[in-house]
């Protein structure tokens, strides 16, 4: 099936100077979401439709998505002037013109299995055109769906629906199946008479209504996951799903979190049996975590980090591009970056990995059961031994290497005992 995303809007409502869809939930774009979603129904190839902020957007996907079509609209005129642009690219990639899914870039929020029961309802219907609903508690902004005797006839904009449309609760998520045929056939037909002046692809709906086509409305999103981007507001709405969905997800591996509104975790983060994550943290993608850890509160682990069974990463401690082994205690004022830290090793509070030169990052190592005394500057690259000690207050100076056992203090640090090779 061929997939169609529209991105070309310019997101007024956000105020922003970023592309609307590059806006980021977790860590993310909300494009990347839709397209994660579209090719886990199958779809690595959709078009998408860019208009404003065309290059940013453009060089997001050249990077990430490399196989999706872009098409572009120079002069956004609404949703349906949006699908029109791309219909050489459409014919041109499927002549034989089968079934079209279209999705705003704007909803990232939908799932792979909701949009998988949707196709396969439309496909049971046989409907000329699918509409993916849902009943919103609050359905201010979305456009509703008509319906008369049951049967779906028209989508109304809020902006141009009268007051006993404006209380109808079903509303649209802007996700649709069309046959690409009556779709471009209708396209033809509608007009930018509405509050906007633009030419809206709902407008369709009822074009294919009066020619006789069947049409459905499938009322099957979840009222949190159908949520369009359209202001900061609902960004940070977006957020609160998303982290939950990721938070549930640990919570039923074994995961404690103690306070889940207050704690931020990334989609992609694995975590073991029994680990509990105290308020107020931050855990990027791609971080993995051990089994019986405590992590925060007041803790950031940044991307590339792998934390060690039982290790503990207390308050106010960030670690970053950091392997941190088996039950080590790192448990006040912290900053742990390019290190990889040996099982049993204890960081004292106010350690500081002083990784940047100001021009390249370098790597810090650590051995087992080291000892690292409060407040001790390591100015990587610097390497100490297994059972090395710092005193509180040491300057471990660049290029040094602390042997097995020794013991260094002061600033800049000097050996007080020696240790082995
Ligand atoms: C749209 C729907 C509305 C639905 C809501 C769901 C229309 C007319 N209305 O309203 O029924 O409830 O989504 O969130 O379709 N875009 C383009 N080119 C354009 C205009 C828009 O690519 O010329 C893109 C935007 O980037 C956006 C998407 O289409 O990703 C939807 O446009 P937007 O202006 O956000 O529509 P809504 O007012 O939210
Ligand atoms: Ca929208």
């Amino acid at each position: 099936m061929e997939a169609l995303v529209l991105a070309a809007g310019k997101g007024t409502r956000m105020r922003s100077e970023t592309a609307k869809v590059l806006h980021e939930i977790l860590g993310r774009p909300m494009l990347a979401y839709v397209l994660d979603t579209l090719s886990k129904l199958g779809i690595s190839n959709p078009k998408v439709v860019l208009g404003s902020q065309f290059e940013e957007v453009r060089s997001f996907l050249k990077r990430d998505w490399e196989k999706a079509k872009v098409v572009r609209q120079s002069v956004q005129r609404g949703t349906g002037h949006a699908v029109m642009t791309a219909g050489k690219v459409l014919r041109r990639a499927s002549p034989t013109a089968g079934d079209l899914l279209i999705w705003p870039g704007d909803m990232p929020l939908l799932q792979a299995e909701t949009l998988r029961q949707f196709l396969s309802y439309h496909r049971r219907s046989g409907a000329a055109a699918s509409v993916l609903s849902a009943l919103a508690a609050d359905p201010h902004g979305y456009g509703r769906i008509l319906r008369s005797g049951g049967r779906f006839f028209a989508v109304r904009e809020e902006l141009d629906a009268t007051e006993a449309e404006r209380r109808i609760q079903e509303v649209n998520t802007g996700v649709y199946v069309f046959q690409t045929k009556p779709l471009f056939r209708a396209l033809r037909e509608i007009q930018p008479v509405n509050a906007k002046g633009e030419l809206y692809l709902t407008d369709t709906i009822e074009v294919l209504a009066k020619a006789g086509e069947r049409l459905e409305a499938f009322p099957l999103a979840l009222p949190a996951d159908a949520i369009g981007i359209n202001s900061r507001e609902q960004l940070a709405q977006a957020v609160r799903v998303v982290n939950q969905r990721e938070i549930r997800k640990h919570q039923e591996r074994g995961v404690t979190v103690v306070s889940p509104e207050n704690t931020f975790i990334e989609p992609g983060v694995q975590m073991g049996r029994d680990t509990v994550i105290h308020p107020c943290c931050y855990i990027e993608s791609g971080v993995k975590i051990g089994r019986r850890c405590q992590i925060g509160p007041f803790a950031k682990i940044r991307k590339g980090s792998v934390i060690g069974d039982g290790a503990v990463i207390g308050s106010f401690v960030e670690v970053a591009r950091s392997r941190i082994g088996k039950r080590v205690l790192a448990k006040h004022l912290a900053y742990l970056g390019d290190v990889s830290v040996g099982d049993g090793t204890n960081v004292g509070a106010g350690t500081i990995t002083a990784n940047y030169d100001g021009v390249r990052k370098h790597r810090t190592q650590i051995g087992k059961n080291v000892l690292i005394g409060s407040n001790t500057v390591l100015v990587a690259p610097v390497m100490l031994g297994d059972r090395a000690k710092t005193g509180a207050g040491a300057v471990v100076l660049a290029g040094t290497r602390i042997p097995k056992g020794a013991v260094v203090a002061g600033v800049p640090a000097k050996m007080i005992r020696k240790g082995h090779k």
